[in-house]
């Protein structure tokens, strides 16, 4: 009697033997990298993209012109890629773009009221290019530079590292300023981009990645069913222009509430005055904190229709999640997919927006010496 049984364990132990290590016996597995050119500046300056896959196929392109995330194609529920980045199919497009798809914001992500703020005594001025403020590090920021990139050959996983040089005064900002942004792509499915930067006088950094997701595909529709959850208690309401009050507020009973997973569209368009300024989600949130340092659990998206999730893990204190209220079509992105109304949405993992003349927010002064670190990870699965 007992004999059968056993037999059956050892057959069912030899098929998990076999499927345990069949990946590693596929000839062409493994992690790769592929540099290819991505078209000319208007000056002519040529472009790069590189392409990272991993050993299940997934990929990720990144250019070097604006650091930018160009292209994910990750998993549906039934194994189908499908690319859920926003963005253009080569660098004409990011040169004339205007809503920083996929770029790495700097010197400082969102807003600083009316350009301004005062550090040591000295107030220095900032580029205005957001009504009366300044977004996302000026007029030419560092979505809009070219940058030094480099395969990592000798990384476990693909990664590209792209590091920059911006100079004492640049767009205003004081200190000269090196910055190292590194890409990987992990088996687990995981995007992790990690900064690093360095500067010889004081001045303020933030610095995030602005990519816009739909987890059904780009361009395939708007995000309003796409379920979302943010760990965060609370959240820095603004004033008219999008600046923070300063006041670090409760979500509790309000449509910020993203505790329980609610789907991003249920109450974007009620009758809250933070919504109406924003014209729907464009705020930052608290992360919620159970350690001090290392990387938390700050969001999480899930696609009913494909079943893709995206989580979020961040060292920041914040993330700004942006509903794409600025959207309405005249952007023409890759496969000709036309960008409208709420087709994409950010979760920009930053310091708290305007933090230099917010002496209660955590700060975002960087000395000589010093390194910022930051460290986000979008890792993707699908049920
Ligand atoms: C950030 C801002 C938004 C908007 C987008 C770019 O998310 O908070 O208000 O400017 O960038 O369009």
């Amino acid at each position: 009697m007992g004999f059968p049984i056993r037999t059956a364990f050892t057959l069912l132990a030899a098929v998990a033997a076999v499927t345990i290590t069949t990946p590693r016996l596929r000839a062409d597995a493994g992690p790769k990298i592929k540099k290819l050119p991505f078209g000319k500046l208007a000056d002519g300056t040529p472009i790069q993209l590189y392409v990272l896959t991993n050993k299940n196929g997934v990929q990720a392109a990144i250019t070097n012109f604006g650091a930018r995330l160009v292209s994910l194609k990750v998993p549906d529920k039934n194994g189908k890629l499908a690319d859920v980045i926003l963005g253009y199919s080569s660098v004409e497009g990011y040169e004339k773009d205007t809503a920083y798809f996929g770029a790495i914001a700097g010197r400082y992500a969102n807003r600083i009221a009316k350009g301004r703020f005062t550090l040591d005594g000295v107030t220095y001025k900032l580029p205005i290019n957001n009504g009366v403020n300044s977004l996302h590090g000026g007029t030419k920021g560092f979505d809009k530079l070219v940058w030094q990139a480099r395969e990592l050959t000798k990384s476990a996983n693909p990664a590209v590292e792209l590091t920059l040089t911006s100079p004492n005064g640049d767009q205003g900002y004081p200190g000269t300023l090196h910055v190292r942004v590194i890409y990987t792509l992990t088996d687990q499915n995981a995007l992790r981009i990690q900064y690093w930067a360095t500067t010889d006088k004081p001045t303020v950094i933030n610095l995030t990645n602005h990519a816009y997701f739909n987890l059904d595909g780009q361009g395939n529709g708007d995000i309003l069913d796409t379920v979302l959850m943010i760990n965060a208690d609370e959240y820095t309401p603004t004033d008219k222009t999008q600046i923070p009050t300063g006041e670090i507020v409760s979500v509790k009973g309000t449509p910020f509430d993203f505790l329980k997973p609610t789907p991003i569209g249920a109450r974007i368009n009620e009758n809250n005055p933070q919504l109406k300024i924003a014209g729907g989600y464009d705020h930052n949130w608290v992360v919620n904190r159970d350690h001090k340092t290392g990387l938390v659990l700050a969001a999480r998206a899930y696609s009913p229709k494909t079943g893709r999730v995206l989580t979020v893990y961040t060292t920041e204190p914040g993330i700004q999640f942006y509903s794409g209220n600025f959207l309405d079509g005249t952007l023409v992105g890759k496969g000709g997919k036309a960008y409208k109304y709420r087709y994409g949405f950010t979760l920009e993992t930053q310091h708290y927006p305007d933090s230099p003349n917010h002496p209660n927010f955590p700060s975002t002064v960087l000395k000589p010496g010093q390194v910022y670190r930051q460290t986000t990870v979008f890792k993707f699965s699908a049920r």
